[in-house]
């Protein structure tokens, strides 16, 4: 069959397996040819690796100067009646046999990493057939919806503000649309629900699992990963619901890094940059800063995609020849550095100014964002012939 581009809103609702596999083939190649991880970890669990920041520190940590085996838990869909399945589903399968080639473990567990059955699968992985500990624990999951362990009952992140309300221009990607969009503000239970989903409570009990069944080597890592923004964002991002729960993130670090003393370990989270992901095209409000962020950041050269800056993370951050990982005031690694530069943000501040639903097109970096969005479901590769028909018989039979 031929497999068309389908996209509602901000959501796509089909992926190209072989873009999704030429996807995962440039990481590897931009790793390959990037600065190596020095003295990186080899034994490496990821939580939410199918996509986004999570697959890029994969492909980093296999591919790019640390051969690091990897466990890898996402939520991915396969194919079936109803369609072609995700990308994530693809990326794994790809993933998975491109680090075999290489002579790496690559195992894939797809379920729900919060239930409790998903992460016994990965203790008895561990314990039976990957070596009996991990030395990273990769905490990059982004979902809006996380069960109460105890009950079972759902808790759902709103991205709203706290304080007064918001409106502002937001992305309609179907329609080229910029949409004028009004944020709410939330109710004291949204933003409890919030910080449950998107804190750091998940994170700390995957370590406390796996502390506890003894599995985390001498010196073990972990991190997870943020995003701070510069002022113009705050009202949506850093002040509002996502800001909040990230806070809870980073105190979890400390909380972490303390008990992970114990074992000469350390507990990190890793602020990035804002990049089009599964997850990010949902913020309201925030593609007017993310058009005019790119557009700036290509021109002076320092735009970087997921792979650019998991590889910068891991190569020169969280194992480098430094003594310590340099960290900011509040213990933060920023590789959020080169968005946040005084220059680039005085630009895109004037950029936004000027910016409206009629001119977005020519003044922010629409084309670089539409670009991205597509390719992160494995289409608009110049490598990929899409006329070519998928033989979906033949990918059904491939397993993550
Ligand atoms: P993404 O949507 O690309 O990836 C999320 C991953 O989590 C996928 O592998 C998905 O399968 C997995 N997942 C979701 N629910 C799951 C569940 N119940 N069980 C197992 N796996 C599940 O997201 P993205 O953007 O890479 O986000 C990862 C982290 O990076 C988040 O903490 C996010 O806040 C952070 N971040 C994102 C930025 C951005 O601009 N996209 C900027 C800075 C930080």
């Amino acid at each position: 069959m031929i497999i068309e581009p389908i996209v509602q809103g901000v959501v796509a609702r089909s992926a190209h397996p072989i873009g999704c596999r030429q996807a995962v083939l440039n990481q590897i190649d931009y790793v390959k040819n990037a600065p190596a991880i020095q003295g990186g970890p080899k034994k490496v669990l990821i939580l939410g690796a199918s996509s986004g920041f999570g697959l890029a520190s994969r492909i980093s940590l296999a591919f790019g100067g640390s051969n690091a085996d990897t466990i890898g838990v996402s939520f991915e869909r396969g194919p079936s009646d109803k369609g072609v399945g995700t990308a994530g589903w693809y990326n794994n399968i790809y993933f998975r046999q491109e680090a075999e080639k290489q002579g790496l473990i690559a195992k894939n567990f797809v379920g729900d990493a919060f239930s409790a059955h998903t992460r016994q699968d990965v203790l008895d992985y561990i314990q039976n057939e990957f070596g009996g500990s991990v030395d990273l624990v990769v905490y990059s999951l982004a979902t809006g919806v996380r069960p109460n362990p105890e009950t079972g009952e759902l808790w759902r992140s709103s991205i709203k503000t706290v304080g007064e309300p918001v409106s502002g221009p937001t992305i309609n990607i179907e329609m080229d649309a910029l949409e004028t969009m009004q944020v709410e503000t939330a109710s004291e239970a949204e933003l409890d629900a919030t910080i449950k989903v998107m804190g750091g409570e998940d994170w700390q009990s995957w370590i406390n699992m796996l502390s506890d069944a003894g599995v985390l080597a001498q010196g073990c890592k972990t991190v997870a990963y943020s995003y701070v923004g510069p002022e113009v964002t705050y009202p949506i991002y850093h002040q509002g619901t996502l800001g909040r729960a990230k806070a809870h993130l980073h105190n979890t670090a400390d909380t972490l890094n303390e008990q992970l003393g114990a074992i000469g370990g350390e507990a990190y989270v890793s602020v990035c940059k804002a990049l089009v992901t599964k997850a990010s095209v949902f913020i309201p409000a925030f593609s007017p800063y993310i058009l005019s962020l790119f557009k700036v950041m290509k021109e002076k050269g320092t735009h970087e995609g997921c792979i650019e800056q998991m590889q910068r993370l891991f190569a020169q951050r969280l194992y480098s020849n430094f003594t310590a990982v340099p960290v900011d005031d509040a213990r933060l690694i920023r590789i959020d550095d080169w968005e946040l530069e005084e220059q680039t943000q005085s630009e895109v501040k004037a950029m936004m100014a000027t910016m409206d639903n009629d001119n977005f097109q020519q003044i922010g970096d629409y084309q670089g964002y539409k670009l991205d969005f597509m390719q992160l479901n494995g289409f608009g590769f110049s490598e990929v012939d899409y006329s070519t028909p998928v033989n979906m018989q033949e990918l059904a039979l491939l397993t993550p």
